[in-house]
């Protein structure tokens, strides 16, 4: 089983947002696939339960820690033995024992950052956590950044968070735009990639290098592979472009 671990201490940095994205991806790729959600909050358990029916299924775990602080492992964290592909949307705050686990339990670490001043620092101290109480250093994950939520390129705090991105030995996958179809998404269930197709070709690209750093763990079951899609895509769109134009 391959386990994708989304996390970032701080608040609303787009854990669930990736981790739902990445879900609804590989089990539309046929992969048996399960989320477990360490948010109280339960954020994505009440996306998969808004998920339509007719979509691939997606396990769903809840990991939470029950109220009055007693943690972990009750039925409802159960997965199933065959699950192929496993993420894991971890609760804000993750630390200590959780995070040493959490680390330990994983193949993959995904975090995502926000392009705010108050965000950066908050990543940078997590990023502390992961390797001095993770363990992250002599854990067998991979460990890599997306800035999430851009709004604007051009912007002091993109500057900023692009900085602090690079100057971390770690790699920086992509950055994510502020855009409503990540909205339009969470509200139906969904994943972008499930979505239409020329509508989220912006979302699609840029989620397109993390499925990329993940690939290689990916046997190639069904003869298409992420980056294929993306030339379908471009393809796509090109011929759209042509029609649309009536060019020749
Ligand atoms: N790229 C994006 N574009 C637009 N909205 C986004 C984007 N990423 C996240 N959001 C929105 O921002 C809010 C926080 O995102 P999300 O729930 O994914 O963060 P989180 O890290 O899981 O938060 P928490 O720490 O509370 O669990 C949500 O309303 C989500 O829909
Ligand atoms: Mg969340």
């Amino acid at each position: 089983m391959l386990t994708i671990l989304v996390i970032n201490s701080k608040g609303g940095s787009g854990k669930t947002t990736l981790a739902t994205n990445l879900a609804s991806y590989y089990a539309g790729k046929k992969y048996r696939t399960a989320i477990m959600d360490y948010d109280p909050q339960g954020s994505s358990l009440h996306w998969l339960k808004t998920r339509p029916a007719d979509r691939d299924s997606i396990h769903g775990a809840n990991a939470a820690p029950a109220k009055g602080g007693v943690t972990l492992h009750s039925k409802t964290s159960w997965i199933p033995t065959d699950t192929e592909v496993l993420v894991i949307d971890a609760s804000a705050g993750a630390g200590g024992l959780l995070l040493k686990e959490l680390v330990r339990r994983s193949n993959y670490i995904l975090i995502p950052v926000a392009p705010s001043p108050i965000d950066i620092h908050a990543t940078a101290d997590f990023i502390k956590d992961l390797y001095l109480i993770g363990g992250a250093l002599t854990a067998k994950a991979k460990i890599a950044v997306a800035a999430n939520r851009v709004r604007n390129r051009n912007a002091t705090a993109y500057a900023t968070l692009e900085r602090f991105l690079n100057s971390l030995k770690l790699p920086f996958l992509t950055s994510i735009s502020d855009s409503e179809i990540y909205l339009q998404a969470v509200e139906q269930g969904l994943g972008v990639f499930e979505m239409d197709e020329f509508s989220t070709s912006t979302e699609r690209r840029e989620l397109m290098p993390i499925l990329r750093w993940l690939e290689g763990s990916f046997p190639n079951r069904y003869g298409v592979r992420a980056e294929d899609k993306l030339i379908n895509l471009e393809s796509s769109k090109k011929y759209a472009a042509y029609r649309v134009g009536g060019g020749s």
